[in-house]
């Protein structure tokens, strides 16, 4: 359990870690197509607490999410959602490929890397790309529109490292498309990772019925508990 210490140090804000701050970003709160950009703050509470201490927890504060209109949220710069990228940041370095733009989070904390020369992103949907694209102006990025799963790229293309991150939840169904993912870039790259693979191979698909929605934590829906998110700006 957690002691009493460490309850009031999280409520304090003082087991923020700096590790988590790469990835908080600053997209203006707006809307394009389906998509919305909102801020959340997610509170310290005793569900909070529990998901913490056994799953995907996030550290008390106010965070941005992005949420479609009937997809519901597919993303958030959370520290649930940094807990599961830091690995890649960790070994970024080089030529990087980002699946997927989001928020452009692990984006950010990637481009916050010196050692990385530049970056390519492929996105899908072009209101993402229109939303959020702008927001990351550098001469060390590309963001191409495509999918991930057949973008052509030049004969010879080879990244360090590649962050295959294109799933609005947490499922078993996610890993077909992720080894398909790891077979098409296997002698592209020298690293590949996908986005919260351990929960998904965790997580049986109920029936297609997405097992856990992006940036809820895992322990806590599988036990009905759910995590307090208030919205603070923006529309619900
Ligand atoms: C969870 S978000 C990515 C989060 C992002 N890594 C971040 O740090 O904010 C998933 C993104 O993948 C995109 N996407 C979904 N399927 C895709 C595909 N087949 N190819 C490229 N992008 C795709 C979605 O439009 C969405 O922007």
């Amino acid at each position: 359990m957690l002691s009493l210490d460490c309850y009031e140090k999280l409520r304090d804000g003082k087991y923020n870690a700096p590790q988590y701050k790469s990835f908080l970003v600053t997209i203006p709160l707006r809307r394009q197509g389906p998509w919305e950009v909102h801020k959340i703050e997610v509170e310290l509470d005793l569900s909070n607490l529990r998901m913490m201490r056994d799953g995907r927890g996030c550290y008390p504060g106010t965070y941005t999410q992005l949420v479609h209109k009937t997809r519901g949220t597919v993303m958030s710069d959370t520290t649930a959602e940094a807990d599961d990228a830091i690995p890649f940041v960790r070994q970024a370095k080089g030529r990087v490929l980002i699946h997927g733009l989001g928020l452009g989070a692990v984006l950010q904390a990637v481009l916050a890397k010196t050692e990385v020369a530049h970056v390519d992103v492929v996105e899908i949907d072009a209101d993402i790309i229109a939303l959020v694209g702008d927001h990351y102006n550098c001469e060390r990025l590309t963001i191409h529109h495509g999918d991930a799963l057949t973008y052509k790229w030049p004969r010879g293309t080879r990244w360090n490292i590649v962050w295959h991150d294109i799933w609005d939840n947490i499922c078993t169904d996610n890993l077909p498309t992720m080894k398909r993912l790891r077979r098409m870039f296997a002698r592209r790259c020298d690293v590949q990772m996908c986005w919260a693979e351990g929960w998904c191979r965790r997580s049986p698909c109920c029936n297609g019925t997405p097992c856990f929605s992006r940036s809820k934590h895992v322990i806590g829906e599988a036990t009905g508990s759910k995590l307090k998110l208030r919205v603070v700006a923006g529309r619900k």
